[in-house]
């Protein structure tokens, strides 16, 4: 009888502990939904999709999809020059992100991207941005496409 009762409290206290990490994990695609739709949207669209020769789309992006250090860094320095996505050109330029938004931020809108728009990875945490940050810390250019297919995620800061 106590024996049955400790199992039924520590399975409610199990579900409760569940119920929390569920809400954290909805709470920061939240916050990242909210980002998304004050910065990125005015480029990759509220579809994910961006314009057509101008903003590359967010869907099923390897730069998305891939290593979640190379998105943070892509967040937070930007890229420029030429760029193809899905076999199509792009040549702008992303302003990068780190002056205006925090590692919880970036991770948040990462996580968002990243289960949105046709995309299915999982979620990130600001450790991993917080560690980009600190590594690419001297960089002061955006990123060129080719840098980001050569990316090692233990590549050495440049
Ligand atoms: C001012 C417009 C602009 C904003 C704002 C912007 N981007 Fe971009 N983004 C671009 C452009 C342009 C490129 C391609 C760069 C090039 O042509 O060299 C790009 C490329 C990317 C790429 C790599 C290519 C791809 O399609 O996967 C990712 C990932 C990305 N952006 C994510 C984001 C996220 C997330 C945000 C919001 C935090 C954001 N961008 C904000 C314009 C923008």
């Amino acid at each position: 009888m106590i024996q049955k009762s400790i199992t039924y409290v520590s399975a409610l206290l199990a579900l409760a502990g569940f119920a929390r990490a569920q809400d954290a994990a909805a709470d920061q695609v939240a916050e990242g939904k909210k980002n998304y739709m004050m910065i990125c949207i005015a480029c990759h669209q509220p579809t994910g999709m961006g314009l057509p020769a101008v903003f590359p789309p967010l869907t099923k992006s390897p730069y998305v999809n891939g290593s979640p250090e190379r998105f943070a860094s892509i967040i937070l320095k930007g890229n420029a020059g030429p760029f193809t996505v899905d076999g199509k050109p792009f040549n702008q330029i992303m302003p990068g992100q780190e002056a205006v938004l925090t590692d919880e931020k970036i991770a948040a809108v990462m996580t968002f991207v990243r289960a949105n728009f046709g995309n299915t990875s999982g979620p990130v945490t600001a450790a991993v941005v917080a560690a980009a940050r600190k590594k690419y810390a001297d960089r002061k250019t955006p990123w060129a496409q080719a840098e980001l297919d050569a990316w090692k995620d233990d590549a050495p800061a440049k």
